[in-house]
């Protein structure tokens, strides 16, 4: 080895020692509904996700039911209180269907507590651990903003389908095709007036994260609305959350309209990647899923605005597919309508070609179409 290499080398260890939370990426994300069964049906139909795994009553949880759906390594569980007296239908009753954990795996669940939880973090689980005949889990968790979590999964050690407490669900008579989303790309927090930045801190100080990008209100204001945003990246880069505020805009913002039905802050979209968004955005609409819709003069000038790009302009101006570029690449974006009836959580599809960014040359546009949203909904 040379002295370059050594150097090279000598630094990567030592920024390894300095994480001290070292994330293996998104293990699963889990929403709070007032229907699982019904929950977990949408997902598989409309989105493309696997039966997984359940948990209930039958596998020896009886205060809840829980049903894990999969596609490539995105993991989502639908959980839903089985009676009224219980936190999660409390959950549900405040804020709606919503996004409970952002779950992370962690190479040592009871390490990723101790370090968090020393930083400053309030404890949501202690390192719990569960076992079963398929080997042993751990997981522990800690608050985020508002009633979220982040739960830290430790399955190193464990080789069943799920967890303990799941059993292994399928049926063969309805098996969806999947839409070809691979992974979690990034999850985005709403957080209330003047709240963005204490929890940069506490990602920064809590967690190790790195602020990698900032957007103010100049970069994201249009006639009535105004956000501010901050992405948040782990120290390996693995796992981003972006966190956005309100800005003063003329009218209601987005933001403000999210704490609003959503009864606090929580997580406002998931974005999920794929290597084709063509293909998967066309399959998903074909099961239903509504998408915001920017006008076509988008398209006017967009290879002026983005250069060349890889794909057909015209799938991409039926689809309603937003393209951006920065110093690194591009990429193809698109996002949901909410998909639940208060305009809280929706969904982003991304396809990233060398691009590590947001879509900020989007915003605009986007805003806009939201704000049309917004307005037919009379909140505005
Ligand atoms: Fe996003």
């Amino acid at each position: 080895m040379n002295a370059t290499a050594i150097a090279a080398q000598t630094a990567e260890q030592s920024a390894a020692a300095k994480d001290f939370l070292p994330l293996e990426g998104t293990d699963y994300v889990e929403f709070y509904v007032g229907n699982a069964k019904q929950a977990a049906h949408y997902y598989m139909s409309a989105f493309g996700f696997q039966a997984l795994a359940y948990a209930g009553p039958e596998t020896g949880v009886k205060d809840r039911a829980s049903y894990a759906v999969r596609q490539h390594k995105l993991t989502f569980v639908l959980t839903t209180a089985l009676r009224s007296d219980h936190p999660i239908a409390d959950h549900v009753h405040r804020h709606g269907d919503g996004v409970k954990a952002l779950s992370l795996r962690v190479a040592d669940a009871t390490q990723a507590w101790n370090e968090t939880t020393r930083r400053g973090a309030k404890s949501y689980m202690e390192p719990k651990r569960m076992q079963d005949e398929q080997g042993e889990l751990v997981m522990s968790g800690i608050h985020t903003y508002g009633d979220t979590v982040h739960l830290f999964i430790e399955r190193k050690n464990y080789a069943g389908v799920f967890m303990p407490g799941y059993r292994a669900w399928s049926n063969p008579e309805f098996a969806p095709s999947d839409c070809g989303l691979l992974y979690v790309d990034h999850c985005v927090g709403n957080v209330g007036w003047n709240q963005m930045n204490p929890w940069v801190k506490f990602y920064e100080e809590v967690m190790g994260f790195k602020n990698i990008l900032s957007f103010d209100d100049e970069d994201i204001s249009t006639e009535y609305s105004a956000l501010m945003s901050k992405v948040m990246s782990s120290g390996n880069g693995f796992v981003k959350f972006p966190i956005n505020e309100p800005a003063e805009g003329k009218r209601k913002s987005q933001v403000e309209e999210f704490l609003d039905f959503y009864n606090g802050e929580g997580c406002q979209h998931v974005a999920m990647a794929t290597n084709d968004i063509v293909k998967t955005v066309r399959s998903l609409m074909s099961r239903g899923v509504e998408f915001l819709k920017v006008p076509t003069t988008y398209y006017d000038d967009l290879l002026d605005r983005v250069g060349s790009i890889d794909e057909d302009l015209e799938p991409l101006k039926e689809l309603g597919i937003l393209v951006d570029r920065d110093n690194e690449g591009y990429l193809l974006q698109l996002f949901s309508k909410p998909v639940e009836d208060r305009p809280t959580l929706f969904f982003e599809i991304i396809q990233r070609k060398g691009a590590k960014s947001f879509g900020k040359g989007n915003f605009k546009a986007l805003f806009e179409a939201i704000e049309r949203e917004q307005e037919a909904r009379g909140n505005i």
